[in-house]
Formats: C-alpha cells, sequence, structure tokens
C-alpha cells in the first residue's frame, strides 16, 4: 500500500520563529514525504482516482505539468505501480529537482514558461496536447483536478487539525495551484470559522487581485520567480471561498530570508516555503498575532532542492541528502 508512505509529516515548533513573533509558530514539515515534497499527496490521489476511472491501462504514461515536485511524485508513484511518466517542467524548475525527475526514471520535456492552457508553450498546453495524441496517457491536470484540493482535504488538513489538538488559529501557504490551500482551508473553516487562512504568492501574480476583486487584473506584469507558486492565471484547483487574504512577497526578500534562516538554525528552507517566513517579516504588524495563538506554516519542501538558487555564497552542511526514498 503505497498510501501509507505518504504523509502523517511531522508538525514542529520552531523556537527561533516562535521568539521572533511573540507567538506559537509550527512548522508543517511536507519534505519528510517519500518524494520530499507535499505534492507526493495530489500525486496519489490524481493517480488511485484515474486508475480507478479506467481512464488509464496498465503500462500506460501519467503526465503531467509541474514545477517539478508534482512531476516527481507522479513520477515514483506510477513507476511503484507499472506506469511510465512523462513530465513537463518549465525553464525556471531547479537543477536539483530535474536531476531527481531524471533519476526517479521521469521522460522530461522542458518548456518555455507554465503560463496556462491557453499558451501554446506552456507545460501545461503541451501536456495535454501529449496526452491527447498517445494512447494510454492520461494526463493528471493538477491544476484542473479535483483530487489536488481532496488530496489536501482528506490528509493535509486532519493531520494539522489532530497535531494541533484543534487549536490552531492561523494556517499560512503558498499559493501556486491552490490545491493545499484550498483543501487545508476548507477542512480548518468547517471545524473553526475563525481560523485564519491566509495565501502567499509572488508580487505581480494575480491571485490576490482575484480573491479582493474576484476579476482578473487588466494589464499583466510578469511575476517573481519563486518556483511552485505565483500564476497568471486562476487554476480551477484555487477556491477562495476558505481563503481571508493573500500576501505578496517579493523574490530578493525570500532569498535573504532564506539565507538568514539558514544561518541561525541549519536548517534550509525550500523556495515556497522562505516565502511564507518572508511573508511574517513584511506584514507582521497587519497578521497582529497574540502570544496564545497557534500558526502553522506549510513548508512544502526542503531547501536542497535550491542549493544552486537560494544557498550559493552559503556555507552547506556536507551530507546534504537529495536524495528521494523508495517505497
Ligand atoms: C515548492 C512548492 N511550494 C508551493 C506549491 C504550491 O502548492 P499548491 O499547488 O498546492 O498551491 C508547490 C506546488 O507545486 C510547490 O511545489
Amino acid at each position: 500500500m503505497i498510501s501509507k508512505f505518504i504523509g502523517n509529516t511531522p508538525l514542529r515548533r520552531c523556537d527561533a520563529l516562535s521568539t521572533r513573533y511573540h507567538t506559537n509558530i509550527f512548522i508543517k514539515e511536507e519534505f519528510h514525504n517519500p518524494g520530499m515534497s507535499a505534492k507526493d499527496r495530489p500525486a496519489l490521489f490524481m493517480i488511485k482516482d484515474a486508475i480507478a476511472k479506467n481512464k488509464i491501462k496498465p503500462g500506460g504514461i501519467f503526465v503531467e505539468a509541474s514545477s517539478g515536485n508534482t512531476g516527481l511524485g507522479i513520477t515514483l508513484i506510477a513507476k511503484k505501480l507499472g506506469y511510465r511518466a512523462k513530465i513537463f517542467i518549465s525553464q525556471s524548475c531547479s537543477q536539483e529537482k530535474i536531476n531527481l525527475l531524471i533519476k526517479a526514471g521521469a521522460d522530461i520535456e522542458i518548456c518555455e514558461n507554465s503560463n496556462g492552457l491557453h499558451d501554446f508553450n506552456s507545460t501545461q498546453f503541451k501536456a495535454q496536447s501529449f496526452a491527447a495524441i498517445h494512447p494510454n496517457a492520461y494526463f493528471t491536470n493538477q491544476y484542473y483536478n479535483n483530487q489536488n484540493i481532496r488530496a489536501h482535504y482528506q490528509t493535509t488538513a486532519p493531520e494539522i487539525w489532530e497535531q494541533t489538538v484543534g487549536n490552531i488559529t492561523h494556517f499560512i501557504a503558498g499559493v501556486g495551484t491552490g490545491g493545499t490551500i484550498s483543501g487545508v482551508g476548507r477542512f480548518l473553516k468547517e471545524q473553526r470559522s475563525d481560523i485564519k487562512v491566509w495565501g502567499i504568492e509572488p508580487k505581480g501574480s494575480i491571485l490576490s487581485h482575484f480573491l479582493k476583486h474576484r476579476t482578473l487584473p487588466t494589464s499583466m506584469i510578469p511575476f517573481d520567480a519563486i518556483e511552485g507558486i505565483g500564476r497568471n492565471f486562476v487554476p480551477g484547483s484555487f477556491d477562495a471561498t476558505y481563503v481571508d487574504h493573500i500576501f505578496q512577497v517579493n523574490c530578493q526578500k525570500t532569498k535573504h530570508i532564506a539565507k538568514e534562516y539558514y544561518s541561525q538554525t541549519g536548517i534550509m528552507a525550500g523556495f515556497s516555503s522562505a516565502a511564507v517566513m518572508a511573508s511574517l517579516d513584511c506584514y507582521i504588524d497587519k497578521m497582529s498575532f497574540i502570544p496564545t495563538d497557534t500558526v502553522v506554516l506549510f513548508f512544502p519542501d526542503h531547501g536542497d532542492r535550491y542549493i544552486s538558487k537560494l544557498y550559493n555564497g552559503s556555507v552547506y552542511p556536507a551530507n546534504i541528502s537529495s536524495n528521494i526514498t523508495s517505497f
């Protein structure tokens, strides 16, 4: 049973951040999943759903458009179950993630962007086209697959609820497809509607505008490249109903915080995890935490996926593990 290896990740109190922001800060450490990211969860749900609905036959090809992590989850699970994986990744994907995908056995194709199905050069368009013309290929399509939200609603969120003994007051996560925040947000709001659910995205991304106005901005600007988060379209996996606010952070601040956190704690946070920490630094006055709050920060992956992008110039521990666990 693959599912027993995925999820049930630790939630740890972070003393450094709790002291810095005068409240109780916990980190949901998703890099303990077999593919070392939160995206193993939706990958498993999407694959199981496709198999159960006879969308693909044994030996077929699972196809996904990914900033790397979902692709890795899909590849590992597909391989374990006797399928293949074809992953379309954007050229902004870190070399470390590309190496992992190749090592896991994915057939990868690097695309110009991940701007959505309307762009012929996007990962999404190329993935959809590939699946359409290849027999026994299935596009899992995390941007529009309700199993993405469901995975977080049925697994991530109940774990957080139990781990905080129902005391969680704030959930803060980066937003890419929207699956994490929509699934966790929905579950938490169903338990207690006063729990704050906040998203983080890079400057220039459009979801905070969409959340406020329910329209797209009249002009689009390129958004800061923080891998895994930020969009210039509204994915179907983003359900605005359960999100209270989206804060924007810039890339430079994120890189600075990642290095600072590493030098203080010895822990290498992933790129989007550092963006979540950067949001606390930038918006702490607006966030108005009180000492009794229980704030959960979502860390989808680990910094060893971004050494070239985030930690250049830092001193690294000798035994960085870029390995993935097999099931
Ligand atoms: C590192 C990282 N952070 C954040 C996200 C965003 O999560 P979601 O797609 O659930 O919004 C992703 C998604 O791929 C990711 O890989």
